[in-house]
């Protein structure tokens, strides 16, 4: 998606400008409480004539796997000795039901109770939490958003607004959200959603969901069906998320923006909905056949989204809730850890160009003897914003009423204003206006923080240094942050981390790109746009990629890399998804020997439509457009994926 961009509202210098001005010559880091380290001078690639080929006898990756080659296929490809199986798709029943599928009839009933659109975020859930069971478990999986030119017959991209039509509409709301599905593995049939599971359920945009947390019942969130501003209809645009310790889930609610329609100056929330981006661009249908989203007749309604949401897959009865203490904007993830202390810290980004980075950290700590003792806990705590400076360190700032600049004199009336203004909130405080945070997460073996920028077209040619010259950034950069050391434990409670520059996407071998890896790659190693991360149990990074510059034109795909020992920073191509589609939402079972991963609008290529869509995976069949699909990756000898 192009995303829209604020104006810098603060005196800070962008990221890029921070890296500029360091003097990154020497790759100068400060690491875990203060050890100083100086690394190679420049990247190591800069000497090369050309990138070796897959094998060539320089990797020192403990990755295993034969890198495949970057390519245009019209369907996924993964490394030798690996193979994937179709888990589920748009459109299939939850429950291991074969039904039959066809969009030009589908009502909204039936998606509500279908396999929604666009799966993004997975997270594999044991039997029972806690377990390290990896053969049957449940499978919780985000909806982001719909393409309505794909999904119905006789829509143009550049007119979805004007022509769909409200039966489509509501299907769009039934396919937003998340689904739960059980799931198990047999030798025979690999993995298979279980027949008539009490687990499997929808949440959609017209799910009922309850509000918690500082914002519950403020006056700014309640409309004319929830007069007390403490329950409300559905989630949408939900990207990332996180599980957390008790085993509940955190979905995202990221580009709630494109639905309302309508903003105009006498809004009582003029300001605070235009700084989210509402006004600017309206991407969907939806106020044409829903009050909700005109805010002529529904003018808090945005103030409902932009939250993270918890739910618990175990215990399908359970309402979903929004936990509004950890700040309302476009929440790309919500990834949980540990402080030292037992309390819970959850990371997460706005992906936007120039938003901030963000952490929440517990007044309690998690409790884990009781599970529902940590009902609750979400809802009492700091949300702080990340301000980086140019030594290398990293700041906290606290976002509570009353203190800094977070007073009534700038419109701040209580905790709950802060929170519903997060933005704004950040932008008087001083945080870093960063290139478009995606993914934000702990590697579970070294504890520390990494952080997906996927890119910056925005920056601006003041941005200039000697490693990191992109002004605009086309192709992003990862980060790794550590946090102090407390009783030999990464503090992720803390209020100053330490960062530095994990890679920088691009080709190495071309100039114009200023690409940066800590390693000699190979000609399929490098990537571009990092979005999505996850860890297997050996905290080896997997990175997701979403979208190249034109000039590039190549599927997305899934980098593994080591972040530790001689092959730190040496990514190496393990899958590639369908043109048009983009890798999204990798999860690992506990014992690392599945990989699930969402290919999410495949076929959403220039030109491409229902009638001649760019790809028809997964069906190939005549008439049934590409449908969005979660994938399981395993490897033929039963090991570990990678090793
Ligand atoms: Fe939905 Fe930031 O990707
Ligand atoms: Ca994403
Ligand atoms: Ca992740
Ligand atoms: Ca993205």
């Amino acid at each position: 998606m192009t995303l829209p961009m604020r104006e810098r509202r603060n005196d800070q210098p962008s990221f890029i400008e921070i890296c500029a001005r360091r003097d990154m010559t020497r790759r100068e880091f400060l690491r875990l409480g203060g050890m100083l380290g100086l690394a190679a001078a420049v990247s190591p690639l800069a000497a090369c004539a050309r990138l070796p080929q897959p094998g060539e006898g320089l990797s020192d990756s403990t990755l295993a796997f034969t890198e495949i080659a970057k390519n245009t296929l019209d369907r996924p490809a993964v490394a030798p000795g690996y193979s994937m199986q179709r888990l589920i798709s748009w459109g299939d029943a939850l429950d291991g039901r074969k039904e039959s599928f066809d969009p030009r009839t589908l009502t909204a009933d039936a998606q509500a109770k279908r396999f929604g659109y666009n799966n993004d975020y997975t997270a594999y859930m044991p039997f029972p939490w806690g377990s390290k069971n990896s053969s049957h478990g449940l499978l919780f999986v985000n909806h982001e958003y719909t393409n309505a030119h794909l999904m119905f017959p006789g829509i143009e991209r550049e007119k979805i607004i004007q022509q769909v039509s409200e039966q489509q509409v509501r299907v769009e709301q039934e396919a937003n959200g998340f689904s739960v599905i059980e799931i198990q593995r047999s030798g025979e049939n690999g993995w298979q959603t279980v027949p008539g599971s009490m687990y499997a359920r929808r949440g959609t945009a017209t799910t009922p969901m309850r509000i918690s947390g500082p914002a519950k019942g403020h006056k700014r969130l309640q409309t004319s069906y929830d007069t007390q501003g403490v329950a409300l209809k559905g989630t949408m645009a939900n990207c990332a998320g996180g599980v957390t310790p008790w085993g509940t889930v955190l979905t995202a609610e990221e580009n709630f923006h494109g639905y309302f329609a309508n903003l105009e100056k006498d809004n009582p929330e003029y300001a605070n909905h235009a700084s989210y981006g509402i006004g600017e661009e309206l991407w969907y249908g939806w106020s044409r056949y829903d009050d909700r989203f005109d805010l002529k007749k529904s003018p808090n309604e945005p103030n409902r989204f932009g939250w993270v949401v918890e739910v618990d897959p175990y215990r399908p009865e359970k309402a979903p809730i929004k936990r509004t203490a950890l700040g309302r904007f476009k929440h790309e993830c919500a990834n949980t850890t540990l402080t030292p202390d037992g309390r819970v810290a959850v990371y997460s980004g706005d992906d936007e160009v120039f938003e901030y980075v963000y952490r929440f950290v517990s007044s309690k700590p998690y409790n884990p003897d009781n599970r529902d003792a940590n009902d609750g806990l979400l809802d009492e705590g700091i949300l702080y914003a990340a301000r980086f400076n140019e030594d290398g360190t990293m700041q906290w700032l606290p976002l509570v009423f009353g203190h800094g600049a977070l007073t009534e004199k700038n419109g701040f009336h209580s905790q709950a204003d802060v929170l519903i203004e997060t933005r704004r909130a950040a932008d008087l405080m001083g945080a870093t206006p960063m290139d478009r945070p995606e993914d934000v997460e702990v590697n579970p073996v070294t504890g520390q923080l990494f952080i997906s920028l996927t890119r910056n077209d925005g920056r601006e040619l003041d941005a200039t240094g000697k490693l990191h010259r992109r002004a605009p950034d086309p192709y992003g950069l990862v980060l790794e942050l550590s946090p102090p050391l407390a009783n030999g434990k990464p503090d992720h409670g803390a209020e100053m981390f330490f960062w530095e520059i994990f890679l920088e996407g691009g080709d190495p071998l071309n100039t114009t790109h200023k690409a940066y890896y800590p390693h000699f790659i190979t000609q399929h190693g490098w990537l571009t746009n990092p979005d999505n991360v996850a860890f297997d149990n050996q905290g080896r990074i997997w990175i997701c990629t979403d979208g190249q510059p034109k000039a590039i034109q190549l599927n997305d795909g899934l980098y593994a890399a080591d972040t530790v020992g001689k092959g730190r920073g040496e990514t190496r191509l393990f899958m590639t998804v369908p043109v048009g589609a983009e890798m999204t939402g990798p999860s690992f079972t506990p014992d690392s020997k599945t990989l699930f991963i969402s290919v999410q609008h495949p076929g959403d290529s220039d030109g491409s439509d229902f009638a001649k869509p760019s790809t028809r995976w997964p069906d190939f069949a005549e008439g049934l457009p590409p449908r969005p699909s979660v994938v399981a990756v395993t490897k033929d000898d039963g090991g570990v994926i990678g090793s």
